[in-house]
């Protein structure tokens, strides 16, 4: 009974898309480069590869092998090849580079960074790109964000969403989290980059300058989250909401 309420719910929801007035197109590719024109695109809504949490080709290849067997034929371009790609698979997966952990890092970034550099070339001035993340870690964040920054993007604003079932995470135990974070991004037009010593520094001092005294040391995360060795890699911002409660 619980699974025909399902069917109906879907059922119901794509009967909804159906009265959407424009018709869409569906393409399959690597996110790393497109043929779109420069500029073309009003806006970006992504949900990006989740840093190590999966690896979602090798997932994939368990539906591809009977896919191809069973519609393959119709789609004889998608089901080319003997199992899915995995190359250019925007993961950091260190079994992919024997088992060196900085180099999987490095991969991870270098992939993202060159997909959002192609977001970044699609989007017209001003419009915005929207990605969806998750991430326990402070490592999964920083690698995206400085791969966003890297592209020539700035971030405008965060929504936290609640978008997981809790019971299919507590199964999976993984990396993922319940809430994912709704990241509005927009290019950064100005070349100029900023200095943390010259405009930064003096500024947070003058706001709370003995928070500020604390933050120069790098501390354990007491939060929970953190990278592989406990610590946060946080060093400012942290430290002075902490001053300040
Ligand atoms: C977080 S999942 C998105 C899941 C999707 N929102 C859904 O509900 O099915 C990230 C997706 O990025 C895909 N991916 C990984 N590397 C990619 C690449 N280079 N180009 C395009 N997609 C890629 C993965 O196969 C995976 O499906």
């Amino acid at each position: 009974m619980r699974g025909q309420a399902r069917l109906d719910t879907y059922a119901l929801r794509l009967k909804s898309f159906c009265s959407v007035p424009r018709s869409a197109t569906v393409v399959r590719g690597s996110a790393l480069s497109t043929e779109w024109p420069d500029r073309s695109f009003d806006a970006i809504i992504t949900d990006p590869p989740y840093y190590d949490s999966r690896s979602y080709s090798n997932l994939s290849d368990h539906f591809y092998v009977w896919h191809k067997r069973s519609v393959g034929h119709l789609y004889s371009s998608d089901f080319a090849a003997q199992l899915t790609p995995k190359k250019t698979e925007a993961i950091a997966a260190s079994y992919r580079h024997d088992g060196n952990r900085k180099a999987a890092d490095v991969f991870y970034e270098g992939a993202m960074q060159k997909a959002f550099a192609e977001a970044h070339r699609l989007l017209k001035p001003g419009a915005p790109m929207v990605c969806v993340y998750a991430h326990k870690t402070t490592a999964g964040w920083t690698t995206l964000i400085n791969a966003m920054r890297a592209a020539g993007f700035a971030v405008v604003e965060a929504w936290p969403i609640e978008m997981e079932r809790k019971a299919r995470q507590n199964a999976l135990e993984t990396a993922a989290l319940a809430s994912s974070i709704l990241l509005v991004v927009r290019r950064r037009e100005e070349t100029e980059t900023g200095s943390y010593e010259r405009a930064v520094r003096p500024e947070l001092e003058n706001y709370s300058p003995r928070a500020c005294r604390n933050s120069l040391v790098f501390r354990r995360s007491r939060s929970g989250l953190g990278d592989r060795n406990g610590w946060s890699g946080v060093e400012g911002v942290h430290q002075i909401w902490k001053g300040r409660v």
